[in-house]
C-alpha cells in the first residue's frame, strides 16, 4: 500500500491531469454524435467530408473557426458552438486514430 502512494506522489502533475486515462471512453461518447452526419468512425459515405484519420492540429483548428464563424458553414459553425476545447482535443484524438479506407 505504502508503495502504491509513493508511485503516485511520483507521478508529475501534468501527467495525473492529462486526458490519457479518459481515452476509450469520453473521446468515444462525445465523437459519436458527429458520426451521424460524417459517418460510422468518421468515414462519410455523403457529400458530407469525411473526418477519419485528420491530423489532430488541423481538426481543431478547423473546428475552433467555425465555432469563431471564421470558417464557411452551413451547419458546422452552430455544432462546433456546443463544444469547449478540451471536447474539441478529445474528438480530434478520436478521430486521428480511426483509419482511411474500408474496414
Ligand atoms: C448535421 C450534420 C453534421 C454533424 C452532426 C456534424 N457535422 Fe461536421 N460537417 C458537416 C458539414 C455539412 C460540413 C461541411 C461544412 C458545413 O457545411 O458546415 C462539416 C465539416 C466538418 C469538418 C471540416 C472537414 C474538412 O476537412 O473541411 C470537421 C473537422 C467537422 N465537420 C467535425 C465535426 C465534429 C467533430 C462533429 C461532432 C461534434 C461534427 N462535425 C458533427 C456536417 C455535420
Amino acid at each position: 500500500m505504502r508503495s502504491v502512494i509513493a508511485i503516485c506522489l511520483l507521478l508529475p502533475w501534468e501527467f495525473v491531469q492529462s486526458v490519457e486515462p479518459e481515452l476509450g471512453t469520453a473521446d468515444w461518447a462525445i465523437s459519436v454524435s458527429c458520426t451521424g452526419c460524417h459517418g460510422t468512425f468518421g468515414e462519410s459515405v455523403s457529400s458530407i467530408p469525411s473526418i477519419n484519420g485528420m491530423n489532430e492540429a488541423e481538426f481543431i483548428r478547423k473546428l475552433f473557426e467555425y465555432k469563431q464563424g471564421k470558417r464557411p458553414a452551413s451547419v458546422m459553425d452552430r455544432i462546433a458552438r456546443g463544444f469547449n476545447s478540451r471536447d474539441f482535443e478529445l474528438m480530434s484524438i478520436f478521430f486521428a486514430r480511426q483509419k482511411k479506407g474500408p474496414r
